[in-house]
């Protein structure tokens, strides 16, 4: 089938990039260890930390986020190390359980359902039963992308000092920078680990570590291998705007627009903006009659929704026909929800016509996939738009 238009790219990430990225990422080549590029560096590094709310240093691989994640375990721990993971969906296993056994880390893998966040209280358990301190460091997803659950961190964080327990926390925040709060200085988080192709707008390719001096600490230490992933190399020659070896110059030129445009936006009026969207979108949701995958309201999450097909009818061949009629992407179930559930993205480079559009796609193929459903999604979407944008709290932007 011919598609006309655009394409709709409604995956929770990457996500659309805003012309001004595309724009500036077609810069022709520079030389990256000329004074152009430093310059351009120096504002990256420096204007990335807001995103990160930290004061700290933001180190940025050319990586994808599974690699800034195995960034943050080999520059803080030791072969052999006592890792808690909490088991939030997919991503917690592929990008933490896996890549940390991989490295020879003792993983202590905390069950979960896929429709709960990490438990304050079986943290707190499970760090007060490790009296002798063998534990090293808590990896939670903070927005898990495959269950669009949200992990508590502020009070994940809460339950760890109240134990007094040392163990670094690392916290995964790919799909939930720039779209959802993170707040890696008052979290006091020891590594953040994010990627480009999310909340940041820019295309896949870059990975982030953000680190806490505790963290820098724990990585004089650290015995696992590292020469790529080093941050020692990295913050040296980040101090005069440079990298240690060839930088994604182009990817970092885009990233210097993001964040000039997240800057004009401001964070806070970012985030407002996801959960408007975040709200309509279950407001659709629960209009249809559908169920989400997050068990408990206040753990939804602003970037994508995760939606349930009745039994019997495939989330897949749904998303089939939205792609075939409507040109339109949406995710797909990751590991044991593979074919029943479909993931609304709704973060990044984003707008309310946007969100309208993307959710009448859906509503026009359920319809056509004969799912069971209710009509009125779109409906109640926009009524929950209209009705936030005549809130004073939602008014025009700061620019
Ligand atoms: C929460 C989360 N963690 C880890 C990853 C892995 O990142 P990447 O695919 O960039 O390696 C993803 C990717 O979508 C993710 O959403």
């Amino acid at each position: 089938m011919t598609h006309t238009g655009r394409h709709f790219l409604q995956i929770p990430g990457p996500t659309n990039v805003p012309e001004r990225v595309l724009l500036a990422m077609s810069h022709s080549t520079v030389d990256h260890r000329g004074p152009d590029f430093a310059e351009m560096g120096l504002e990256v590094l420096q204007g990335i930390r807001k995103a990160f709310r930290t004061s700290g240093p933001v180190v940025i691989f050319p990586s994808s986020g599974t690699g800034a994640a195995e960034a943050a375990l080999v520059n803080t721990l030791s072969p052999g190390d006592r890792v808690l993971i909490f088991e939030t969906g997919w991503f917690s296993h592929v990008a933490w359980r896996v890549v940390a056994e991989k490295l020879g880390l003792a993983v202590d893998y905390v069950p979960g359902t896929w429709r709960r966040g990490a438990s304050p209280d079986t943290l707190e358990e499970r760090l007060r039963a490790d009296a002798g301190h063998a534990i090293k460091a808590v990896v939670i997803v903070h927005n898990e992308t495959s269950t669009g659950v949200v992990s508590r961190i502020g009070d994940l964080r809460r339950a760890m000092n109240r134990t007094g327990h040392p163990a670094l926390l690392i916290v995964d925040a790919i799909s939930s920078l720039g779209s959802i709060d993170v707040r890696h200085d008052d979290w006091e988080i020891d590594v953040t680990v994010c990627g480009s192709q999310k909340g940041l707008m820019v295309p896949p390719g870059l990975g982030f570590n953000a680190v806490s001096e505790k963290a820098l600490r724990a990585g004089k230490s650290a015995r696992l291998p590292r020469a790529y992933w080093d941050w020692q190399e990295m913050l040296k020659s980040n101090t005069t705007g440079f990298f240690p070896y060839t930088p994604a110059s182009n990817l970092l030129y885009g990233l210097r627009e993001a964040l000039r445009m997240m800057d004009e936006e401001g964070l806070d009026n970012i985030l407002q903006r996801h959960t408007r969207h975040g709200d309509a979108t279950r407001a659709a949701v629960g209009a249809w009659g559908l169920e989400m995958v997050p068990e408990d309201p206040a753990e939804q999450s602003n970037s994508l929704t995760a939606v349930m097909t009745p039994a019997g009818h495939s989330a897949d061949q749904l998303r089939q026909v939205i792609l075939d009629r409507f040109d339109m992407s949406l995710g797909t179930g990751l590991g044991k929800l593979a074919g029943k559930v479909f993931r609304i993205g709704h973060l990044g480079w984003f707008n309310d016509l946007m969100l309208a559009g993307t959710l009448s796609g859906v509503e026009m193929g359920l319809a056509l996939a004969g799912i069971p459903h209710k009509p009125g999604g779109v409906l109640a979407a926009m009524t929950s738009l209209t009705a936030s944008a005549l809130k004073p709290e939602a008014a025009p932007l700061a620019r």
